[in-house]
């Protein structure tokens, strides 16, 4: 996993010198030839130059050119992502691609032509924060940082709330590429290219789990940083989203299949998220939006045989089709649908499930455990339970008496109120939960020994469910047109508050 991560967020062949032998041979061999070469070279103008020196700087140049093949490889990279564009959004920056890699002698390196397609203004969308406006921004918290992005809360003098994401110098991304190329100014323009890719795919994928991109700049300075302007989230608990209701834990993991499924059929092709982690992800007002995509591929991988086509995990392996075209075809969809299973729903999706619903998300674990149906039918048994659970059809047979048990008073509150908790409560320090109808809740409260009454305010979940608060006891009733009571009629407990 780790490793994974540090060969993409640094290219094999130039970081590999210290850790594969083979690679440090092929990095040596090719030093000494190049240091030949150009000794001959400079035999005549630098003849005072001891060897040691002289050799220094044949390193140094090699390097050099490692760096700039490097910048070539990033550059091109993200390329497709420009040109497979409807065009209207294509912003281009004139100027040469090693316009801020002043230290390359343009004689020793081969030209390179593309003009840079970044950065400008934004296009004039509402929702959209133009870079003038972070002149008078105020920086107000720490977001978050990883291997290669830091990011930062700031609050624009409009009362808007944004997230800021920039290069993180102090990441283990830059950190490597210094130890390896000792140049500050190629390593921030290398590292500063995964952004460049992360701004262009956000402004590619746009869905309502997929972070969104309100603008990005770049600093006027010369070598200046990339920032990129996203909507304000907050990082993924899953330990606080492990002690929520199921319906808030089910709406994370629908959220999650629903973006799948767009990923799998997306603009760009099919997408793989090749470091798929919880951190990845921030939750936006209840939904869970993707916020790392600099790590995204929109190939499948290549194949001859489909052997090739091994999908690996630490307890799980599978195997995808190697098609006549040489790629494994549905293989990215399959290692973002296993991800999902087991970061994400075999934490958060079948503990507490109402009991009528379990039979389908057993059947959503058992298929997504073993790769059994692709993101398509996933998404459907996934809508198929949203569906019931949002319809109330999984209560159908709750008993009808129940309700009679409770006399009903509008226009009121209760004051006064004895709580109790229950779990998982939407409210800590009482028992709040989401009902379908006041049959739901009459339910809960005749299974809740503690139970004398409920009321209902109005309020509603996502999913269009009426939150209930369940009590022991209160001592009286205040007017409040928003509210109904429901008392217990048998353990009615007007005034009998305990003492
Ligand atoms: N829009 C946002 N709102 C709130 N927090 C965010 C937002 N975007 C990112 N973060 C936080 O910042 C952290 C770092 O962002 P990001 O994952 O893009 O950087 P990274 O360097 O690629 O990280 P990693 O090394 O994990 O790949 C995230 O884990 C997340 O917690
Ligand atoms: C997965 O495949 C690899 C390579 O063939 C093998 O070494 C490993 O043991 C397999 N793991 C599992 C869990 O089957
Ligand atoms: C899921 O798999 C378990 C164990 O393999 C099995 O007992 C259960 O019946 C399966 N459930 C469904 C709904 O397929
Ligand atoms: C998913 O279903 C849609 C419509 O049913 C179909 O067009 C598409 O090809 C399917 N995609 C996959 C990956 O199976
Ligand atoms: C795949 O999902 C579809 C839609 O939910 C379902 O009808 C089908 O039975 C599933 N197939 C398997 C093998 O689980």
């Amino acid at each position: 996993m780790l490793t994974a991560l540090s060969v993409s967020h640094i290219p094999r062949q130039s970081m590999s010198s210290t850790r594969s032998p083979l690679c440090a041979v092929a990095l040596f061999a090719l030093l000494v030839l190049a240091s030949t070469f150009l000794m001959r070279n400079w035999h005549y103008d630098l003849q005072e130059k001891t060897f040691a020196s002289r050799h220094l700087d044949v390193d140094f140049l090699s390097l050099q050119n490692i760096l700039f093949k490097e910048l070539q490889e990033r550059h091109e990279e993200i390329i497709p992502f420009y040109i497979a564009s409807d065009g209207d959004n294509l912003l281009e920056f004139s100027g040469n691609f090693v316009s801020f890699y002043p230290s390359i002698k343009p004689d020793k390196v081969r030209k390179y032509n593309h003009k840079e397609i970044l950065i400008g203004s934004s296009s004039p969308d509402e929702d959209m924060v133009a870079c003038d406006q972070l002149d008078d921004m105020k920086v107000v918290d720490f977001l978050g940082s990883g291997y290669t992005k830091f990011v930062v809360k700031a609050d624009l003098p409009d009362g808007l709330t944004i997230a800021l994401k920039s290069i993180n110098d102090q990441g283990t991304d830059m950190r490597k590429c210094l130890e390896e190329f000792k140049d500050p100014v190629g390593c921030h323009e290398l590292v500063s290219f995964k952004l460049k890719k992360e701004i262009i795919l956000l402004q590619r994928l746009q869905h309502p789990n997929i972070v969104k991109l309100k603008g990005h700049c770049r600093d006027k300075t010369p070598a200046g940083g990339i920032t990129a302007i996203l909507e304000q989230g907050t990082p993924l608990q899953m330990i606080q989203l492990l002690q929520s209701p199921w319906e808030e834990r089910f709406r994370v993991c629908l959220g999650l299949v629903r973006l799948l499924h767009f990923l799998s059929e997306s603009p760009l092709g099919s997408v793989a998220l090749l470091d798929f982690q919880p951190r990845q992800f921030v939750m936006v007002e209840g939904e869970l939006k993707l916020t790392d995509l600099d790590d995204a591929t929109t190939r499948e991988p290549l194949c001859r045989t489909d052997a090739d086509c091994l999908l690996q995990f630490p307890l799980r392996n599978f195997s995808a089709r190697c098609s006549e075209r040489g790629l494994c075809e549905g293989m990215n969809e399959m290692r973002n649908l296993y991800n999902a299973h087991r970061y994400f729903f075999l934490y958060l999706l079948p503990h507490q499930a109402p009991v009528t619903l379990r039979p389908l998300v057993d059947q959503i674990m058992n298929s997504t455990a073993e790769l059994r149906n692709n993101t398509n039918g996933t998404l459907e048994a996934f809508e198929e339970v949203f569906h019931i659970f949002r319809s109330g059809r999984h209560l159908e047979n709750l008993p009808p008496t129940l309700i009679r048990e409770y006399t009903s008073m509008r226009g009121v509150s209760s004051a006064g109120n004895v709580d109790y908790r229950c779990w998982p409560s939407y409210n800590q320090q009482g028992c709040v939960l989401s009902v379908h109808s006041t049959r739901e809740a009459a339910a809960i409260c005749h299974s809740h020994p503690q139970c004398t009454s409920f009321s209902l305010r109005g309020q509603r979940t996502w999913t269009g469910r009426l939150l209930a608060t369940f009590r022991s006891g209160f001592s009286h009733l205040v007017p409040d047109v928003h509210s109904v009571v429901y008392m217990r009629k048998t353990k009615a407990s007007l005034g009998g508050a305990p003492q």
